[in-house]
């Protein structure tokens, strides 16, 4: 709902990691993405501490990567999980050791698995029999054996919007635990000479609320292992959980605490785990929960405008360029006006993006606190798959992600400017005269 650093004061200014949103808004303009770097550090060490002797949480760079974030990453001591080359590039180039880098995705091309081979990370997520092949051919050339862990889908259907489910059986993602795909998968895994087999992950989607898919995702899990022991004699060494536990972004919101999921997940692993073996290490993939609740949006009200039908439209200077998770998925925030949030949020209002699409609405039917042109809104709760999944729609540049602690604020990606949305243009050439 707010970062841990939260203060109102009594005129309604609001400040977060002990800096006032007004001045933060006069130094970097806006829109500004900002980051509250105690609660970021809070949610990372949750989890150190709840997954302590179990296994390590490796933090999902999809949901805000950038060189500080991953700085940050290895500084608590935690894992990343990458699925780009340009994700893997800025965990490098933030000195991430690439042992504890897992590198997923279901698209891994030739020039992305070599830089994985070349920099070493730990583990590739084997999504597929062509990826399987291919890393195998790859780390042969380089003679060396790639780790892997294989992706199952558990055909577990978990409560959340259909765009970001992926533990179904028909997901793109992953080999299913149905028609023996997932067992075809690792026997041929075992059967190549620079593949080296060190366990089972599947991810089950985002944004859940309960913690009972992800004790059936855990089950699921280690009922394959248990069939892969008896029937291939393979024991898994790791069991990667996933990430997906969801986030207060209303008052509703229940999200399972992380110490109390992770107890019950590895009794769980432990349970299945058979005499004599050693119990799996477990790791999870918190993306949205380490960085969701610490982020948020600074806009300036731009216009206010009442239809006929009597809605109020409050349009801001930023929208679905940066954060398209309104329009995507009909996801819901709350927000509240700078200078006025001591106030009762009496007035009803959809608040507006700048964006040429209708649909470009950032939060709908809220109630705020009068909200007057040149104001400052926040927007609660945009850490996670804001910045990161930003675009440059309609030729508008992207913000710049600035941190907040203890009084200070660092930027962390420079806002563009417009020179920097003509950097990759270049001119018509002259149509060349092509008569002989
Ligand atoms: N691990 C894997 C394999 C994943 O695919 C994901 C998210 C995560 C971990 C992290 O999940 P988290 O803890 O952040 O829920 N853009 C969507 C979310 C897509 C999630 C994709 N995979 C959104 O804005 O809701």
């Amino acid at each position: 709902m707010h970062p841990d650093t939260y203060v109102k004061s009594e005129t309604g200014h609001i400040s977060v990691g002990g800096v006032l949103l007004r001045d933060l808004a006069l130094r970097f303009g806006t829109p500004l993405y900002v980051i509250d770097y105690e609660t970021v550090v809070d949610r990372m060490r949750q989890y150190g501490q709840a997954l302590q002797g179990w296994g390590t949480p490796y933090y999902a760079g999809k949901a805000f990567c950038c060189r500080a974030m991953v700085e940050l990453v290895k500084q608590e001591g935690l894992g990343l999980d990458v699925v780009s080359g340009g994700e893997l590039v800025t965990a490098l180039s933030a000195g991430m050791d690439p042992a504890r880098i897992l590198f997923h995705g279901n698209v891994k091309t030739r020039e992305e698995i070599r830089l994985g081979l070349t920099a070493g990370v730990g583990h590739f997520v084997i999504d597929s029999l062509d990826e399987l092949r291919r890393i195998n051919d790859m780390a042969g050339e380089s003679e060396g054996a790639a780790v892997v862990l294989l992706r199952l889908t558990p055909g577990i259907e978990a409560h959340t919007h259909e765009f970001i489910r992926t533990g179904h059986f028909d997901s793109k993602f992953g080999f299913a635990m149905a028609e023996g795909i997932a067992t075809q998968a690792l026997e041929q895994a075992l059967a190549l000479k620079n593949i080296r087999v060190e366990g089972f992950h599947a991810h089950i989607g985002s944004q859940i609320l309960d913690d009972e898919p992800f004790l059936a995702n855990a089950e699921a899990l280690m009922q394959f292992s248990h069939d892969c022991w008896e029937r291939l004699s393979y024991w898994p060494s790791i069991i990667d959980l996933g990430g997906g536990i969801g986030v207060r972004y209303s008052g509703q919101d229940n999200p399972p605490q992380p110490g109390e999921l992770m107890n019950r997940l590895a009794g769980l692993v432990g349970e299945w785990t058979p005499p004599g073996q050693t119990r799996p290490r477990i790791i999870m993939e918190p993306g949205r929960s380490i960085v969701a609740e610490a982020g948020f949006t600074l806009y300036r009200v731009e216009a206010l405008k009442k239809t006929p039908g009597g809605r109020t439209y409050v349009s801001v200077d930023g929208g679905m360029g940066d954060n398209i998770r309104p329009a995507l998925y009909d996801a819901s925030y709350t927000c509240d006006v700078d200078g006025k949030a001591a106030r009762t949020p009496s007035y009803a209002v959809t608040v507006a993006g700048r964006y040429c699409e209708s649909g470009d609405i950032l939060v709908r039917d809220a109630y705020v606190q009068d909200p007057a042109v040149d104001d400052l809104l926040i927007v609660w709760d945009t850490g996670a798959y804001g910045y990161s999944m930003a675009s440059t729609y309609n030729r508008v540049p992207r913000p710049a992600v600035v941190a907040v602690h203890e009084g200070q604020a660092q930027v962390w990606i420079e806002r563009e400017d417009w020179q920097d949305v003509l950097r990759l243009d270049r001119p018509l050439e002259k149509q060349r005269d092509l008569t002989i």
